[in-house]
Order: structure tokens, then sequence, then C-alpha cells
């Protein structure tokens, strides 16, 4: 028999983490900074100013304010608002022919449509398969729910995507569990910064559309960080459409970067399928799944967001706002590649968004050595997490220094 004093938790709760480990490493940064210490956290996923305020959007809060709160305190349909699912679907697609061959649900951030489509798409114990650098939450995302993360090597010796390692493990995982989900997230992926050029996007959809002769692939595009592409960049929506009536594709959407309203929790799941009436089944899938976990979303932020989308002034307003907030993130960006080559440090190509990966023979070396020197990183597998979407441009030759000196602490550890 148990005894009180024991932990009445089940044993798969018993040891859970307090925190995130990302929020752990940034409250310490807090509490050395707090102490006056002059700390740079370049721990968290949300742009800051470079006076390190939080940057925000004028035009989502001219929205938030107009909210009629009497619509608000209401409680939102299951599956989101229809004109808000509308507006979403309408800013992915905007206009093109795959438009007409999605659902979506309303989902609390892209956490909560990844989430639902993990459950949706694959069994219990089952794996979903990404690229090897990875958001962490992912295991969690799926952990929860008793599925899990399997992953391929991302990166080839010439430095893009490793597409012999992403078949091999596709073919791998369908004959293991008889069906794949694979979790891409481009543009700007996070950890990394990566964005798949054009050649990528078609041979990445012409692997899944091959693999999926062998079982079911169905493609889960993590699209956090989709508004901060680089100019120019690759049109995924041709190379999915061409495969799409073998390998469905969801779209996990979310307003926390693209509004800048982090705290809000707006985001959708969308679902592509070329059938009425499977799509018509995921939709109600995805709605239950709804139901059975967060119930509803913020009605609030669902309508502000729709307010921006639809609104031909506020949606202006919130391009030029966008415009402005890409603009101060990509002077960083130009920044740190200038001095990153300088320095000769090894990171994949990084064209623009929150975060780079810069490559490290032993990342807790890295980061213990920036640490003692007042600069707050995340460490990841063979290589360290920059957030400079948190770090003011003026602070960039100090971090690179100081990266650059970690990693070669690092190399130095290795060899001796
Ligand atoms: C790669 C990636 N996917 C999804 C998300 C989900 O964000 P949210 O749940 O705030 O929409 C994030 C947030 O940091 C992310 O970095």
């Amino acid at each position: 028999m148990t005894s009180y004093s024991e932990s009445p938790l089940i044993p798969a709760a018993s040891n859970r983490p307090g925190d995130d480990p990302i929020f752990t490493l940034h409250g310490e940064a807090v509490r050395r900074a707090g102490l006056g210490e002059d700390i740079l956290n370049a721990t968290l996923g949300a742009l800051i100013e470079d006076d390190g305020t939080l940057a925000v959007m004028p035009s989502v809060h001219e929205a938030l304010r107009r909210t009629p709160l009497q619509k608000a305190s209401a409680y939102a349909p299951i599956s989101g608002p229809p004109d808000f699912l509308k507006a979403v679907e309408h800013d992915v697609f905007g206009g093109h022919a795959l438009e007409s061959k999605c659902v979506a649900v309303a989902t609390p951030g892209g956490s909560g449509a990844i989430y639902a489509a993990v459950n949706n798409f694959l069994e219990v114990g089952q794996k979903a398969l990404t690229t090897s650098y990875y958001w962490a939450p992912y295991d969690i995302l799926t952990g929860l729910s008793q599925r899990g993360i399997a992953t391929f090597n991302m990166f080839g010796e010439d430095g893009f995507l490793d597409l012999t390692a992403f078949e091999k493990a596709l073919f791998a995982i369908l004959e293991e569990q008889g069906r794949a989900l694979v979790i891409l997230n481009s543009p700007c992926q996070n950890p990394t910064g990566y964005s798949f050029n054009d050649d990528e996007w078609r041979d990445v959809c012409d692997i899944m559309a091959k693999a999926s002769d062998s079982g079911p692939v169905t493609l889960l595009l993590d699209f956090a960080y989709a508004k901060y592409a680089p100019v120019g960049g690759a049109d995924w929506r041709t190379h999915v459409e061409r495969i799409l009536p073998k390998v469905p594709t969801l779209v996990a959407w979310s307003a926390s970067k693209a509004f800048a309203q982090y705290g809000a929790r707006v985001g959708a799941l969308i679902a592509l399928h070329e059938d009425d009436k499977v799509r018509a089944r995921i939709a109600n899938a995805m709605g239950f799944t709804c139901r059975g976990t967060w119930s509803n979303c913020n009605h609030m932020g669902m309508l502000a967001i729709t307010d921006v989308l639809h609104d031909e002034d506020l949606r202006a307003e919130w391009d030029a706002d966008r415009a402005r907030l890409v603009e101060l993130l990509d002077a960083r960006v130009v920044e740190f590649n200038k001095l990153a080559e300088k320095h000769n440090l090894h990171y994949p190509r990084y064209e623009g968004g929150f975060f780079v990966a810069v490559f490290s023979d032993d990342p807790k070396v890295t980061i213990k050595y920036m640490q003692d020197r007042g600069v707050f990183i995340v460490p990841l597998q063979g290589a360290v997490r920059v957030g400079l979407c948190a770090t003011p441009k003026s602070k960039i030759p100090r971090l690179v220094e100081v990266l650059a000196a970690g990693v070669e602490a690092a190399r130095k550890t290795v060899a001796s």
C-alpha cells in the first residue's frame, strides 16, 4: 500500500521537471541582472526592441481595444469562430488554389495546433519524424499523450538539408509503425534559423510522395515564423499542392510572432486534403480534440486577430507594424552574419528569423564560459542557440565575441 507521505501522482507524472529548461535559463539571467550585473539575455523567443522592451504592434492593440466586450465575453465556438478560421486560411493561402481544399480549427497558439495534430495523426506509442535540431517542446507536446519524436540528421556535409537521411528515416518509420507524421519547421526554423530553399521543398515533397506508397504519410508544417521569412524565399505551397493527392498536409498557424501577441494564445490547425468527405471527418476529429482539451480558445484574441485580417485600414497598419519588426530583426541578422564570419563561427545558412544555432564541440563548456561572462544562450546537441530576437543590435558585437571565445574553449576542452 502507498504510504501517505509518498507522491499520489501516477509514476509517469512523478518526476516531471518544474519548469521548461529555457525558462529556467531565462530565470537565472533575470536573477543575475537583478543583482546588478550587466547581463545579455538571448534565451527567450520573443522579439525585443533595441531599447530592451517587448516589441508590440499598435495595430493589434487597437484591434484588442475595440473588440466588443459583450461578444468577447461569450464562449467562442468550440472549433473557432468561422470568420476567424476563414481569415487565417486566407492569411496562409492568399487565394492560392489550396485555399479551397482546407479546413481549420482554432487552437491555443501553434503549440495547441501541434498537440491536436499529433493526437489525431499518430497512434499512442508512435513517433513523429522531425529534423535532428528541433524545438524542444515537441518532446512534451508528443510525450504527454504517449507519442514521441524520432529524428533524422538535419544537415549534410554540404550544409544543406540531409535528404538522404530524411528518406532513410521516413521509410524506416513507415516500416516500423505503418504511418508517418513528418514535422517540418520552415521558414526560420527554431532553433537553427534555417529556411528551406525551393529545391529542398521540392525534394522533401518528392520523398514524402514516394514514401506514401508504403503507408499514410502526413506533413505537419510548423509555420510559427512564417512572417519573418527571407524575402524571395521558397513557395512551399506549389510543392505541397503537387503531392496533396498522396500526402495530406497540416499547417500549425500561430499569432504569437506574426502579431507579436505571445500572451493571447491564438492559433489554428489547418488541414489540407483533396477529398471533401475526408476533410469533414478531419474537421470533426480536430474539433473533438478541442473539446476534450482546451474546450474553446481565447475569444477576445481571435476576434481581434480577425479584425486585423479583415479590416482594410487595420490590416495596412499591421503590414507596416510587421515590416518595421522584420526590419529590426533583419538588421541584427546582417550584423550577426558579418561578425560571425569574421570570427569564423560555423552555423547553418541564416537569412532571417528569431534564432540561429552555432555549432560547438561541447555546448555545455560554451554555455558555462559565456554565463561566467554574463551572456545567456541555450544549449543544444552539438550547438548553441542564440536568440537574436532578444539581442539589441548594439550588443551583437559583445555576443559574438564571447560566443566565439566560448566555442574555442569547447574546442580546446574536447581536443585536450
Ligand atoms: C518552432 C515553434 N513552433 C511553435 C511555436 C508555438 O508558439 P505558440 O504556441 O506561442 O504559438 C513556437 C514558439 O516559440 C516555436 O518556436
